[in-house]
């Protein structure tokens, strides 16, 4: 593969290593307003999160050999226990709140079925699908609470997040670029549908909390948009720099300095691209930061 799956080891290396605790908060900080408003919700988001990813690590591993791709499969098993690790602090932090935990939803069985559906690239497609929506949601469940402990478990959620999805469209858009342009646009045509169904669905499951943080549906979906457009509907054959040293060790000193492809944005001058960086699409800095900003609700109800 093109992509430098490399620096994405390298990523979830580094974080399987330094796995952030549950933040600190006493029973006090969520009110008996605000569990009653994010208990189902959140429960629904615990159970998505722990997921043992099986299926997706099998099609990982039969892509890897059928592609030359290693490390992908590697790459993939340290994702899924990342998203272990997200299920465990949400466990945590719903126990210490007294929130009850669930053990089947349908909207969890609904995204089991669609990630056995196939290969590594549709199993992918639902999970990214899944997690660009997560974005939002956690945002939103970030300010639909005043618990501050709450507030910095979303924000360790998001920044995790964002390098899932950051990786995840890499190995996507390679995967697009080496067709022909109507097959592409008919892939990005049906992913685009399908994230529009799920965000509906997402809206009315999770209206409550979604509402709290100030959203309606239109503005929850073109969040939802929003993110989709800027990690995957761009160009697909523009120039990429490789990461460049900088960039691989900004990836050791920290998590929110780690999503690879954007460390190096703009360009040097004399930074020439290669077959490597060929596929994928530049990654401004703003993603760290967890771009697009027009994911809240003011900015997004224009
Ligand atoms: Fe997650
Ligand atoms: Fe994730």
């Amino acid at each position: 593969m093109q992509t430098d799956l490399q620096v994405w080891l390298d990523h979830f290396l580094y974080h399987a290593g330094r796995r952030s605790p549950l933040p600190e908060g006493d029973n006090e900080g969520l009110t008996a307003y605000e569990r009653r408003l994010i208990a189902d919700s959140i429960a629904t988001f615990q159970l998505g999160e722990q997921s043992e990813g099986r299926t997706l690590l099998q099609a990982a591993e039969r892509f890897e050999r059928a592609h030359g791709a290693e490390p992908l499969a590697r790459i993939v098993q340290l994702f899924i226990s990342e998203e272990q690790h997200h299920a465990a602090l949400l466990g945590e932090f719903m126990d210490q709140h007294g929130i009850a935990r669930k053990h089947s939803d349908w909207t969890d069985h609904v995204f089991r079925w669609a990630r056995r559906l196939a290969g590594f690239e549709l199993s992918t497609r639902v999970l990214i699908t899944a997690e660009l929506i997560g974005i939002v949601y956690y945002r939103a469940l970030e300010r639909a609470t005043g618990c501050r402990q709450l507030q910095s478990l979303c924000r360790i959620l998001v920044a995790d997040e964002l390098a899932h999805v950051g990786f995840e469209s890499d190995v996507l858009k390679e995967i697009q670029a080496r067709r022909a342009p109507v097959i592409r646009a008919a892939v990005a045509l049906a992913h685009g549908a399908f994230l529009r169904a799920v965000s509906l669905v997402v809206w009315l499951t999770h209206r409550r909390v979604l509402r709290g943080a100030g959203h309606s549906l239109r503005t929850f979906r073109r969040a939802c948009r929003d993110q989709y457009t800027f990690h995957l509907a761009g160009p697909i054959l523009a120039a990429r720099p490789v990461p460049c040293a900088e960039s691989q060790a900004s990836s050791l000193r920290g998590r929110t300095n780690s999503v690879p492809s954007s460390a190096c944005w703009p360009p040097s001058a004399t930074a020439a691209p290669t077959m490597r960086a060929r596929s994928a699409t530049p990654r401004p800095s703003s993603v760290i930061d967890g771009c697009p900003s027009s994911t809240s609700p003011a900015a997004t109800s224009r």
